[in-house]
């Protein structure tokens, strides 16, 4: 184990700004699908305006999820990723490089085609009183439906994603007595 974290990867494990960016995204992603999954079952109308509130939240943290992994994925990029621990059969590791980049695929496009049925449901998409994106797709109902379900079937999959991958992380930490978990800690 290195003494004092750096703020680059290594080949032996993530630097300071990977791992800010995952746990601050895990946080912000867990909380999307929660909240997400939730608004989902209350009342639409009436004087119970706790969907639409939640749903203006959902909307602007997810194009806030946007904009992260956007700034996530090139820091990615511009630095090594750290090998997997060498313990691990093939296939495992094939699995948790194929979560993590499932993940990553996920991340951009939960806020996409959420920005897409904004779009074609005619109601504009806000960040903050920041700006306002525009409008990717013509007002079109058939069309809005289309994306609820795909953006209701990837935030179903996601969700799946994190099962899987934070049982695997919990396993490495517990069972393994690894440093998978410790090399992601900032
Ligand atoms: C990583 C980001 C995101 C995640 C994980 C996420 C996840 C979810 C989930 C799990 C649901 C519930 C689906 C259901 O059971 O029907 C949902 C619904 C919804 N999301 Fe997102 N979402 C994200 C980003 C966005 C963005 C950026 C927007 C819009 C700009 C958005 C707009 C909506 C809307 C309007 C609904 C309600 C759909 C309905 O009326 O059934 N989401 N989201
Ligand atoms: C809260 C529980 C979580 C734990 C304990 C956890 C743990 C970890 C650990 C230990 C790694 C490093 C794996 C390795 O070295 O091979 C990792 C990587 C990763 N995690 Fe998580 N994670 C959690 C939640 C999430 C969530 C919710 C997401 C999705 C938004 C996520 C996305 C990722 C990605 C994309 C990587 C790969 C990073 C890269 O190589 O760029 N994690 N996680």
């Amino acid at each position: 184990m290195t003494a004092r974290r750096r703020i680059e990867n290594t080949t032996g494990s993530y630097g300071v700004v990977a791992a800010l960016f995952h746990w601050v995204m895990a946080v912000l992603v867990i909380a999307l699908a929660a909240v997400g999954l939730y608004m989902v079952s209350l009342p639409d109308a009436g004087f119970d305006t706790r969907k639409i509130t939640l749903i203006l939240y959902h909307k602007q943290f997810g194009v806030l999820a946007l904009l992260l992994v956007g700034l996530r994925w090139s820091w990615r990029l511009a630095n090594v990723i750290p090998e997997l621990v060498d313990h691990l059969p093939d296939w495992q590791k094939v699995v948790a490089r194929f979560v993590h980049l499932s993940f990553y695929g996920l991340m951009f496009a939960l806020p996409f085609t959420g920005w897409l049925m904004s779009s074609a449901a005619g109601i504009p998409v806000t960040f903050f009183g920041l700006f306002t994106l525009p409008d990717l797709a013509p007002r079109d109902d058939s069309l809005f439906r289309g994306f609820v379900e795909i953006h209701k079937w990837l935030g179903y999959l996601i969700v799946l994603c994190i099962v899987v991958h934070v049982g695997a992380a919990l396993r490495h930490h517990f069972v393994f007595r690894d440093d998978t978990l410790r090399r992601m800690w900032p």
